[in-house]
C-alpha cells in the first residue's frame, strides 16, 4: 500500500495589491539569493530558526537582527508580505536571512531531521468555521513534522488572539502527546502565556489584534 499523501493545498490569500516596482525588482533581484539551501542548513553552526507565516516580516527581521548567529528562515506564500520582508532584509543589510516563497509544509517536511532550534508559527490564519477546522495549519500533520524538524531541546512557539485557536492548538499538542510525548508546555503560571517573552517582538497581527480589544496568548513547548 502507498504511502497517504499530504495534503499541501493552500487555502489563504497568495496576491494582494499590486507591487510597486521596487518591490518587483526585491522579488526578482534579492529572492533567489536569500533561498534557503538544505546543505548550508546543515552545516551552519550556529542555531537554525523557522518562521512560518511571516506576513510582514518583522518578527523574522527583529530575530535576525538581535540573534546573528542565528539562520532565521521564513516561508510565506503571500507575495506582498514576502516583498515586506525582503525590503527589511535590504534596508537593515540582514545577512542571516533566508525566505522562501511559498508554502512552509512541505519545507518543513524536507529539512532534515533534528536541524531547527526553534519554529514560529505566529497567529495563524484563524479559519473559525467548524467546516473549515481543517484547514488549520496546527493540525496533526504539522504538529508531526516539527516534532521531526526540531533538535531535542528545541523551541516551538504558537500565538494567537483567538481563544478558541488556542484551545485548539493545545488539543493538538496533547492529542499529538498521546501517541508521542514530544511537546512539553512551557506554562509554569498564568503569566507565562498571558505575556509576551522579552525576545518575541509584536507581530502585525498581534498589534491589530490588540487595537481591536483581542488578548493574545503565548504558547512555548520544549521538544523533549
Ligand atoms: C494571520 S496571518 C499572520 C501573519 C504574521 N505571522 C503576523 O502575526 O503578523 C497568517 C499568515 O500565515 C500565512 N500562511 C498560511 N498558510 C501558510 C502555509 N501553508 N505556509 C506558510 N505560511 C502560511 C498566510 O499567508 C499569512 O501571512
Amino acid at each position: 500500500m502507498g504511502e497517504e499523501k499530504p495534503n499541501y493545498r493552500l487555502y489563504g490569500r497568495a496576491k494582494g495589491r499590486p507591487l510597486r516596482r521596487g518591490q518587483k525588482e526585491l522579488l526578482a533581484d534579492l529572492l533567489p539569493r536569500l533561498k534557503p539551501e538544505m546543505g548550508a542548513i546543515k552545516n551552519h553552526t550556529g542555531p537554525v530558526w523557522l518562521e512560518i507565516g511571516f506576513g510582514g516580516g518583522e518578527h523574522l527581521a527583529w530575530q535576525a537582527a538581535h540573534h546573528p548567529a542565528c539562520l532565521c528562515i521564513g516561508v510565506e506564500p503571500f507575495e506582498n508580505g514576502v516583498a515586506k520582508l525582503l525590503a527589511q532584509v535590504a534596508a537593515q543589510n540582514l545577512t542571516n536571512i533566508r525566505v522562501l516563497h511559498g508554502d512552509a509544509r512541505p519545507f518543513l517536511d524536507a529539512l532534515p531531521a533534528n536541524s531547527l532550534d526553534r519554529l514560529f508559527v505566529l497567529h495563524p490564519d484563524p479559519w473559525p468555521k467548524k467546516k473549515h477546522h481543517k484547514r488549520r495549519i496546527i493540525s496533526p500533520p504539522l504538529l508531526e513534522s516539527a516534532a521531526r524538524a526540531l533538535k531535542a531541546g528545541g523551541e516551538l512557539r504558537i500565538a494567537s488572539d483567538i481563544p478558541d485557536y488556542i484551545r485548539w492548538s493545545l488539543m493538538q499538542v496533547e492529542r499529538h502527546n498521546r501517541q508521542q510525548p514530544d511537546f512539553i508546555w512551557q506554562a509554569k503560571s498564568k503569566a507565562d502565556w498571558q505575556n509576551r517573552p522579552a525576545d518575541w517582538p509584536q507581530t502585525r497581527y498581534e498589534a491589530k489584534a490588540l487595537r481591536e480589544g483581542r488578548t493574545p496568548t503565548y504558547l512555548r513547548f520544549l521538544r523533549a
